[in-house]
C-alpha cells in the first residue's frame, strides 16, 4: 500500500483547519497531517485533537514551525495574503512541496521571488485557483475548446459577491482594507482573471478600469445608526444587520444550523449565544457604515487581449446571491455558463439552443462547486505517481499571469481608468 504524503498545516483558520484539513479524512490514504501552526492555540488545538496530530509538531506561529527541519512532504500555506511568500519561501528552502493559497501576494516583486525560489530548489507549488478543478468550469472550458461556438470574440462576465459575503469579508472581515491584505479585485477576482485566461487560452494585452466604494463609507450611515448593529435604531431596515446575517438569515444564520462558513470566522463553536457575545464586542457586529474599510463595493475591468477579441468583467457587492455568470460570444454562436444554477447554455447560430445541467454530470460539489478537493488530490496524485501534471494545474507561472491582469487594473482604476499596458506590470 501506498504511503500517504504527509501535511503540515501553517494557518489553521478558514481553508487550513475548514478546508483542507478534512481532506485527510476524505481521502486517507493519500493525505496525513502531521503538524500544525497557527497564532491562534484553540485552532491548533482543534487540529490536533481531531486528526491526532503529535503535540511536539504542533506550533504557534508558521515561523515556529519553520524554525524546525522539515516536518512532512507538503505544506499548505494558509495565512493572509501578505504572508504567503515571506512563509513560502523558508518552506521551499527546506524542502517542502506547497500548496499556497491565493493571492500569492499583492507585491508583484515578491510573486517573482517566489517562482525563482520554486525553480532554484526544484520544489512544486500549486495555487489555489479552485475553479479550474470544478466539473462546471471543466464542461465549460471543454465545449470552448470544441470550437463548437467557433472563435471566441468577446466574453461578458460577472462576479456576483452578494451583499453579506461582502459585509463579512469585504467591509467588517479580514480584507476589508487593501493596506493590511489586497485591492479586492485582486483578493476576490484573481480567480476570475485566472479562469478568464484559462478558459479563453488568450494573452491580456491591456486594461481599463473603473470602481470605488459606493455605499460602505461613514457619509452614506442612514439617520439612527450606530457604530455597532446592537445599538441602531434602524436595524430592522438593514440588510447588513451583523444579527440578521450570523443568525436569523435563511441561508447564513446559526438559527437555521449554518454553523460552518461565515458564523465559524465569528467564533470558533457558532452557537446563537456565542454568536451574540462576539457580535457585542467583535469586529463583525460592527456597523457596515462604520468600518475602518477601503476596498471597492464594484469594479469593472475592460481587456483588450493580444488577438484583439475583448473581454469586459464586473465584480458588484450588491447582488441578492453570489456566484460567476459568463457569456462568451464567438464568430458561430454563443455560450451562457451560470455557476449559481449550475448550467450552461449552447446557442449556435441558426440552431435550437441546448441546455446543459452540470449538476447531472456528477454528484460531488462540495467545497467551491467541487474544486478544492479536486484540486488537492490532483496534486497528491501527481506527487505520489510522478506523472506529469495535468493541463489546468494552477502552477505559479500560470497563476501570476491572474496577478498581472488585477493589479494592472487595480492601477487603472486608481489612475482614473487610464489604459495600462500589460508590458508595463509584467516588466
Ligand atoms: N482559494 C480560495 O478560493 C480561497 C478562499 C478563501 C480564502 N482564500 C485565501 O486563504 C488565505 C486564508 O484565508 P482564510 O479565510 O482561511 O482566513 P483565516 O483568517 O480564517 O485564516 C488565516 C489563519 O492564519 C492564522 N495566522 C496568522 N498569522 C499566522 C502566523 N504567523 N502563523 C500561523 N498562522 C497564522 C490566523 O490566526 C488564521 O487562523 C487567504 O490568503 C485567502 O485569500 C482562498
Amino acid at each position: 500500500m501506498q504511503k500517504p504524503i504527509t501535511v503540515a498545516i501553517a494557518g489553521c483558520g478558514s481553508r487550513g483547519k475548514d478546508t483542507y484539513a478534512p481532506l485527510a479524512e476524505r481521502f486517507p490514504d493519500k493525505m496525513k497531517i502531521v503538524a500544525a501552526a497557527d497564532i491562534d492555540p484553540a485552532k491548533v488545538e482543534d487540529v490536533k485533537n481531531r486528526y491526532n496530530v503529535p503535540a511536539e509538531n504542533c506550533f504557534a506561529s508558521a515561523e515556529e514551525m519553520l524554525a524546525q527541519p522539515k516536518l512532512a512532504d507538503v505544506m499548505f500555506i494558509c495565512t493572509m495574503d501578505k504572508q504567503h511568500v515571506r512563509q513560502a519561501i523558508p518552506a521551499l528552502r527546506l524542502g517542502y512541496d506547497l500548496v499556497l493559497e491565493k493571492p500569492i501576494s499583492p507585491d508583484l516583486d515578491e510573486c517573482r521571488e517566489i517562482i525563482r525560489v520554486a525553480n532554484e530548489c526544484g520544489r512544486k507549488v500549486i495555487v489555489c485557483h479552485v475553479l479550474r478543478y470544478t466539473p462546471f468550469y471543466n464542461k465549460f472550458k471543454e465545449l470552448l475548446d470544441s470550437g463548437v461556438i467557433g472563435e471566441i470574440v468577446n466574453v461578458n462576465a460577472f462576479e456576483n459577491v452578494g451583499y453579506w459575503h461582502q459585509a463579512h469579508s469585504f467591509v467588517r472581515g479580514n480584507w476589508r482594507n487593501d493596506q493590511e491584505t489586497s485591492p479586492m479585485i485582486l483578493q476576490k477576482s484573481c480567480h476570475d482573471m485566472d479562469i478568464l485566461l484559462w478558459l479563453t487560452g488568450k494573452k491580456l494585452k491591456s486594461v481599463s478600469s473603473y470602481g470605488n466604494t459606493y455605499l460602505f463609507r461613514a457619509d452614506k450611515a442612514p439617520e439612527g445608526s450606530a457604530l455597532r448593529c446592537q445599538d441602531c435604531k434602524v436595524r430592522e431596515n438593514c440588510p447588513f444587520d451583523a444579527e440578521k446575517i450570523y443568525i436569523t438569515n435563511k441561508a447564513t444564520g446559526v438559527a437555521h444550523g449554518h454553523n460552518g462558513w461565515p458564523c465559524d470566522v465569528v467564533t470558533l463553536h457558532p452557537t446563537e449565544e456565542s454568536i451574540r457575545e462576539a457580535l457585542k464586542t467583535g469586529p463583525y457586529g460592527r456597523c457596515v457604515y462604520h468600518c475602518d474599510n477601503n476596498v471597492v463595493d464594484h469594479q469593472i475591468i475592460n481587456m483588450e487581449m493580444e488577438d484583439g477579441s475583448t473581454i469586459n468583467f464586473t465584480m458588484c457587492a450588491f447582488t441578492a446571491k453570489g456566484g460567476r455568470y459568463t457569456r462568451v460570444m464567438g464568430t458561430l454562436g454563443d455560450i451562457i455558463a451560470d455557476m449559481e444554477h449550475n448550467t450552461i447554455q449552447i446557442n449556435r447560430f441558426g440552431e435550437e439552443p441546448e441546455l446543459i445541467d452540470v449538476s447531472k454530470l456528477t454528484d460531488d460539489f462540495a467545497g467551491h462547486g467541487g474544486g478544492d478537493s479536486r484540486m488537492v488530490e490532483e496534486f497528491f496524485d501527481h506527487l505520489l505517481t510522478g506523472e506529469a501534471p495535468s493541463i489546468r494545474t494552477t502552477s505559479l507561472e500560470r497563476s501570476i499571469e491572474s496577478h498581472f491582469a488585477a493589479l494592472a487594473a487595480e492601477k487603472s482604476r486608481k489612475e482614473g481608468g487610464r489604459v495600462v499596458e500589460l508590458s508595463e506590470i509584467r516588466g
